[in-house]
């Protein structure tokens, strides 16, 4: 007989990866899935990209490559982050088989079972799942409207009796909660970890997807801010931006941590797939992928701005919403003690899904809020599903 480790004791099914078997009901609106529109997908692009190959590029496809990513890729991905602000040259940038992979990474590198560690609350579930596989003890601090509760944060540290090995943040559109991050909150938070010698994980694989250009200023990254010198792990990813089947990401940290970072993928996985590596190269290169990321973020922005305007016609008032600047995702918020999972129930009845609060809970408790992604339905059926969600909401704040 076996028996399996602690950390795949600690490690409980996502809510979200049970609710994807209804995805397969014929007639389901779903607002559930983080993912993008099939329909949205670039495939003439990469058709005429992989037409193009020369037989000793497709060479290169089909064969391992260098642990760190391949040097082209490296190269086009340098000069894209720089557009974007990012401090390449005094880091080392690292290909990984999607951010998520970044993460799982950043984990094992600093955590040993029962070490603490930092997160928001909300919180991306697959961050929290692979801090819990390393058998992390997980302190979360409550997000506001313009990022993580500063206040909390400094109570927390103060409370602490071990410092935890690192904060974990996703600053831009945050899933589940939309929200972008204030300029002020990360100049609080900046200053507040200055010297404790406490490094940020910084996810962000949604900041491409804004909306307005003026909101430009707030995107601008903790990693590129920086001006304490923090150790800040940069995770990005190209999953948004061209299509999660790639599974290509990357890693922009300090030298110092990218040296035990490139160890530990050489023993999970050797190197990341050069098939897609090259792909996503000559996306970039061609200067596709600008093209490409301008026509979705108008349509996620159509998507958007159709699901927040039925929800605002609709919605009692004691439920709330920040209406999205950005990403894939809106955040409902109910009254204390209200369990969204009975909302959900009568929800998927009637043929709608979306995913219960509880799921971004690191501690899995919280289950008054309500996470709807506008990424993967159309227009036509947002304005066909929101008004089923309101009414099982309804039904449900009615018989309180
Ligand atoms: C905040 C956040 N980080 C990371 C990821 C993982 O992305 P990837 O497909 O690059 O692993 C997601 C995916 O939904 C996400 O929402």
């Amino acid at each position: 007989m076996y028996t399996f480790s602690n950390s795949v004791k600690k490690l409980r099914s996502s809510e979200i990866r049970d609710l994807m078997s209804l995805a397969n009901k014929p007639g389901m609106i779903l607002f559930s899935g983080g993912m993008p529109d099939n329909d949205m997908f670039p495939l003439d692009e990469i058709d005429a990209i992989y037409e193009k190959l020369t037989p000793q590029e497709k060479k290169i496809a089909m064969q391992y490559g260098p642990t760190s990513g391949l040097p082209q890729l490296l190269k086009s991905l340098t000069l894209f982050l720089e557009k974007k602000g990012l401090p390449v040259s005094e880091n080392k940038l690292m290909i990984t088989t999607g951010s998520l992979q970044g993460i799982n990474i950043l984990a094992k590198t600093f955590v040993n079972p029962g070490d603490t560690i930092i997160t928001e609350n909300p919180c991306f579930i697959g961050a929290v799942s692979a801090f819990n596989s390393y058998e992390a003890n997980i302190v979360s601090v409550p997000l506001t409207d313009g990022g993580m509760d500063v206040d909390k944060l400094e109570e927390v540290l103060n409370n602490l009796e071990e410092k935890p090995k690192f904060v974990y943040l996703t600053p831009n559109f945050h899933n589940p909660a939309g929200t972008l991050y204030s300029a002020e909150t990360k100049h609080r938070l900046i200053e507040l970890l200055d010297g404790r010698g406490i490094p940020i994980i910084e996810d962000d694989v949604y900041s491409d997807l804004y909306f307005n250009e003026e909101d430009k200023e707030d995107l601008r990254t903790f990693k590129e801010i920086n001006p304490k010198g923090i150790d800040i792990c940069y995770t990005g990813s190209f999953s948004k931006i061209i299509g999660p089947g790639l599974r290509l990401g990357w890693m922009l940290v300090p030298e110092a941590i990218y040296q035990k970072c490139e160890l530990i993928k050489q023993a999970i996985d050797a190197c990341s797939p050069s098939f897609t590596q090259v792909i996503a190269d000559k996306f970039l290169q061609s200067g596709m992928a600008d093209n490409y990321i301008e026509k979705v973020r108008i349509e996620y922005k159509k998507r958007a701005e159709a699901m927040a305007k039925v929800l605002n016609e609709l919605l009692p008032d004691e439920v709330t919403f920040t209406a999205p600047r950005g990403g894939f995702y809106i955040w409902l918020q109910l009254p204390e003690g209200v369990d969204s999972t009975e909302i959900l129930q009568i929800a998927i009845e009637k043929g709608v899904v979306f995913v219960s609060g509880k799921t971004f809970d690191p501690h899995g408790v919280k289950n008054n809020f309500i996470r709807l992604s506008y990424c993967n339905t159309s227009v036509e059926k947002i304005n066909e599903g929101i008004p089923i969600v309101v009414s099982a909401i309804k039904e449900v704040l009615d018989a309180r």
